[in-house]
């Protein structure tokens, strides 16, 4: 089945009003009128309106970097999905390795967000990715199906076809080591997998599982060559116009 690749720029804390204007600009000169592929980016809440002002005409996705699972409420700090969709988001990002590791968000946190998202007819970019401890004690596979098996459950197939998942692994974001296309292929099968007994193969073989760990433009074409990679959650390589461009113009 045909996936779209879709390529996502997560700013993460850059990205003042004026920074946003600028880099939307210079993405659109370079990437407004790509085909078949879709383009996502997510700066941070503050800058969301004049992003969505920028991405007018646009077919970039504006996306979030998180959101709460409740729609309103004494949840300070937090972000509703309701509010998101008023600025112009389509999709947001949740559970990623900096959220869970640094701001205690658990696998139930990611389900209820993931459910609040979908409800609000977010596209939920849905992050999982194991340590580098983990991975030396040889337990990526089980540690990422507990997250994926976690973020999902309770969904029927319906709401799963509309969840798109990024494997992140943590020893790989921002440290300029990237998995190699193997090691995340077999993550990503298996992650396919996973989704499958969630749901079914058909469903399986319709979600988009990206890929995101230092992702750069000269490592981003033989990433994109694996079957089961659909897609780059890109940090810091999406903060240069030409940069992420190239990501988005990948040739695989
Ligand atoms: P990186 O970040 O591309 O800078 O490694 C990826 C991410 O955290 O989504």
């Amino acid at each position: 089945m045909a996936r779209t690749p879709l390529l996502a720029g997560n700013w993460k804390m850059h990205g003042t009003v004026a920074a946003t204007r600028k880099l939307i600009a210079e993405l659109r000169k370079a990437v407004d009128g790509v085909s078949g592929r879709d383009v996502a980016v997510a700066p941070p809440f503050s800058a969301l309106p004049a992003a969505a002002e920028a991405l007018a005409g646009s077919s970039i996705i504006l996306a979030a970097q998180n959101v709460h699972g409740e729609p309103k409420g004494a949840f300070t700090g937090e972000i509703s999905a309701e509010m998101l969709v008023e600025v112009g988001c389509r999709a947001a990002i949740i559970g990623h390795s900096e959220r869970r590791q640094l701001f205690g968000e658990t696998d139930a946190g990611v389900n209820q967000r993931t459910k609040a998202a979908l409800a609000a007819g977010l596209l939920p970019i849905v992050c999982v990715g194991e340590t580098l401890a983990e991975r030396e004690a040889d337990e990526t596979l089980a540690f990422v199906k507990r997250q994926v098996e976690g973020a999902l459950l309770h969904f029927d197939a319906a709401a799963i076809r509309r969840v798109c998942i990024a494997y992140e692994p943590v020893w790989a974001i921002g440290t300029g080591r990237t998995a190699t296309p193997a090691q995340a292929e077999e993550v990503h099968a298996a992650i396919r997998a996973v989704v499958a007994s969630c749901a079914d193969r058909p469903t399986a073989d319709s979600v988009r599982i990206l890929y995101g760990g230092s992702v750069k433009p000269d490592n981003v074409d033989d990433l994109m060559r694996e079957p089961d990679i659909d897609g780059a959650l890109v940090g810091g390589a999406s903060l240069d116009a030409a940069s992420f461009a190239r990501i988005v113009e990948f040739r695989s």
